[in-house]
């Protein structure tokens, strides 16, 4: 297991171990201990082609917390804008031996490029509209803290399904641990597929809701509105918003989860009482990162997965090579 790409790349069995290792990693994080499990100097980047708050900043956190250095790159202000390439970005880190590199980007499989060009692992933290591994990672640790075990639970996803990562992820990932995933949104932005997926359609949000345990409602991606998918937010919110009213179709200890950022007002309205988990996802988040870090971390150094080694006396030959001249 070099990189995570994709969750279905991750067996049940290592999805178990790493949730395990969360909730441990949680009270770690609660007592603010700082780790030492030798990876110092060790070093994570994160290199985020599209925004990000709540997943980036969990990275650096996890990875400081677990005593290695992380270092974020930004497109914006490195030779990415004169041009640089995908590859070369990540060959030229690689000659820095990082570790790990943790990569957004809006394109579907570009972490898997990335993968193959260096000895580094690859974390995916979201392909375009394709995958968000650690997002549903740390959602199913979300759900299992408050429903144990996820198994024949009924779970709604609302909303932008067709550029939702996070739907995407979850639905692979929930539906490996059982749970019946139901989804709804407006018709423009149900992709084809999702039954295929193991996912339930619907053309309400009632049924949709009716008896639901979790209620997962996506954030609306204002950025690719571009082409108008549904006629205004007012609209999406008279149909697929939540308030109080709606949220009383689902089971009564019902919580409501949002990978967050929060649309107010649009994907949810001051009503609601039910337990809003966005805070406690975020806070899992940096729990599940450790956890993956740690599990990528001891995986390849007991692999050695180093792809482009300097023998040790081809180096000290060129350095007395160097002096020589030098002199
Ligand atoms: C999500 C993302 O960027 O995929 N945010 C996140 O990582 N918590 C959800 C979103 O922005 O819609």
């Amino acid at each position: 297991m070099k990189d995570l790409l994709s969750i279905r790349d991750l067996p049940k069995d290592e999805t178990i171990k790493i949730i395990k290792s969360a909730s441990i990693m949680k009270k770690h994080l609660m007592r603010k201990d700082q780790l030492d499990y030798g990876f110092n100097g060790k070093t994570l980047i994160t290199l985020f082609y599209e925004p990000s708050t709540r997943t980036r900043v969990s990275f650096e956190i996890a990875a400081k917390l677990l005593g290695m250095n992380a270092v974020n790159i930004e497109p914006s202000t490195s030779s990415i804008v004169k041009g640089e390439s995908l590859k070369d970005t990540i060959k030229t880190l690689s000659g820095m031996h990082v570790d790990m590199i943790v990569m957004r980007h809006p394109i579907t499989g570009a972490p898997g490029i990335a993968a193959k060009n260096t000895s580094a692992s690859v974390i995916n933290a979201g392909d375009g509209i394709n995958e968000h591994p650690t997002q549903a990672l740390l959602d199913l640790f979300t759900m299992m803290e408050y429903k144990g075990d996820i198994k024949g639970l009924k779970i709604a996803i609302i909303g932008d399904i067709l550029h939702s990562r996070v739907a995407r992820s979850n639905i692979y990932l929930l539906s490996k641990f059982g749970a019946k995933i139901h989804v709804t949104g407006p018709s423009t932005l149900i992709p084809p597929g999702l039954k295929q997926m193991g996912a339930v359609v619907h053309k309400d949000i009632k049924s949709t809701l009716e008896g639901a345990d979790v209620v997962m409602t996506l954030r609306v991606q204002r950025e690719r509105q571009a082409l108008g998918f549904f006629p205004s937010f007012k609209e999406y919110f008279s149909l697929f918003g939540l308030n109080k009213e709606r949220m009383s179709y689902a089971h009564p200890d019902a919580i409501l989860m949002h990978p967050g950022p929060v649309n107010r007002g649009i994907e949810i309205d001051d009503t609601v009482d039910n337990v809003l988990t966005a805070n406690r996802q975020v806070t899992n988040g940096v729990a599940v990162r450790m956890a993956l870090i740690k599990r990528l971390a001891e995986a390849n150094r007991r692999g050695g997965f180093d792809l482009n080694p300097i023998s040790d006396n081809d180096n000290m030959h060129k350095i007395s090579d160097l002096k020589e001249h030098a002199l």
